[in-house]
């Protein structure tokens, strides 16, 4: 009979607490991660790495020397609370201390993969109940308008940020949302598995090309519809008939903007995890960022962040630990051991609703 030893292990997380609410969120987050992974006799070694504002303004940069290919290369998975502090600003007017550019392109996470849920027990400003809500953004990560971050052009009279879209990205992109799609069980209207390419093909060649790229990986795909919305139209849809959308496929910048539209529909940024996926590296974080007027206040919603913890589990093939986190997340809302407040903060606080998901783990 093979020993324990052999069928468990230590899995390495690295984890960065990031600024504003970002350590709150964090603690809340390994401590939940720790006690699914730990259930299963497995073992978590998480490895703090400094990285934001914050280490910005100490040192000058937003992460450390050689940090990107450690990330990469010395973990199982990267658990990262939000950053970025509105006051700490480049020259140029734009923030600094912010990791998007930095571990998105550094590490090549294509893929930035956003579930919008409506979880029993969370009010939504829309008449729409648990389960009409369930689709995932498949924000393309590396390109799009984004990649002009930090080369725009200026002058005393005007400005330019371009907006680059390539074949290989495009595909890469669409790829994953297609297999997403595989992995899921339909839009919740009418149970059709589905792809939603989200463009303005309508007035700009980049977003043309974009389509034409994503109807081709399509043809990949007979078992998955693909269908259409101008950026526009998606807003509204996205609040009228989400059950429509199974998969939403879209360019960085619009994928930015629809996720927090979709968060606002099911109960605020502080439900809404994320996973940023390439092949090589993966880093999981919630939608929002570091809110600093609530940190250290206990008031900020940790569930976007213990999510994230579970989509990590997911990723690196802890499924029932996954499952157990989201079990326990379901439960807590759902008997109102967490009940949120129209802000979509936790009504007893921080703490309480960590220890009301670990209670039910
Ligand atoms: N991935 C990231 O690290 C990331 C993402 C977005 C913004 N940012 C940065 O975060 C800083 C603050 O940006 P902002 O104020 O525009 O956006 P924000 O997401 O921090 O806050 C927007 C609103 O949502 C609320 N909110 C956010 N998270 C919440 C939570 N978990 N629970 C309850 N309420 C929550 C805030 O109180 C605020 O009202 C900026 O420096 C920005 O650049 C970082």
């Amino acid at each position: 009979m093979q020993s324990l030893d052999v069928l468990t292990r230590e899995w390495r997380i690295a984890v960065v607490a990031g600024d504003g609410i970002g350590p709150e969120l964090v603690d809340s987050a390994t401590a939940v991660l720790r006690a699914a992974v730990e259930a299963d006799g497995d073992t978590v070694a998480f490895s703090w790495i400094d990285g934001g504002a914050g280490e910005y303004l100490r040192s000058g940069r937003s992460l450390g020397p050689g940090m990107v290919e450690r990330l990469r290369d010395d973990y199982d998975a990267v658990l990262k609370g939000p950053v970025g502090l509105p006051d700490v600003r480049h020259s140029d007017g734009t923030e600094a201390g912010l990791l998007g550019g930095v571990l998105r392109l550094g590490l090549d996470t294509y893929a930035n993969v956003r579930p919008i849920w409506l979880l029993p027990g969370v009010r939504t400003p829309t008449t729409h109940r648990p389960g009409d809500i369930d689709y995932v953004i498949v924000r393309e990560n590396t390109e799009g308008l984004y990649l002009s971050r930090g080369s725009g052009v200026v002058t005393s009279s005007a400005a330019c940020d371009q907006l680059m879209v390539t074949r290989a990205g495009c595909e890469r992109a669409a790829r994953f949302a297609f297999e997403t799609a595989r992995g899921r069980q339909g839009a919740p209207a009418d149970g059709v598995r589905r792809v939603t390419c989200v463009d303005k093909s309508n007035v700009l060649r980049s977003f043309a090309f974009m389509r034409a790229v994503t109807v081709e990986v399509g043809q990949e795909y007979p078992d998955i519809e693909l269908d259409f919305r101008y950026a526009d139209a998606a807003a509204h849809d996205l609040i009228s008939d989400p059950g429509h959308f199974d998969v939403v496929l879209t360019e960085n910048f619009l994928g930015d903007v629809l996720s927090d539209l979709g968060a606002a529909t099911v109960g605020g940024l502080g439900m809404c995890p994320s996973g940023n996926i390439g092949d090589r590296a993966a880093y999981f974080e919630p939608i929002h960022g570091s809110a600093p007027p609530l940190a250290g206040t206990d008031r900020a919603n940790p569930i976007s962040q213990i999510l994230s913890a579970a989509l990590l589990l997911e990723h690196i093939g802890l499924t029932g630990a996954a499952a157990r986190i989201h079990a326990a997340v379901r439960s807590a809302l759902a008997d109102g051991a967490i009940k949120l407040t129209a802000q979509g903060q936790p009504e007893r606080g921080t703490r309480a609703c960590t220890e009301a998901v670990l209670e039910r783990l």
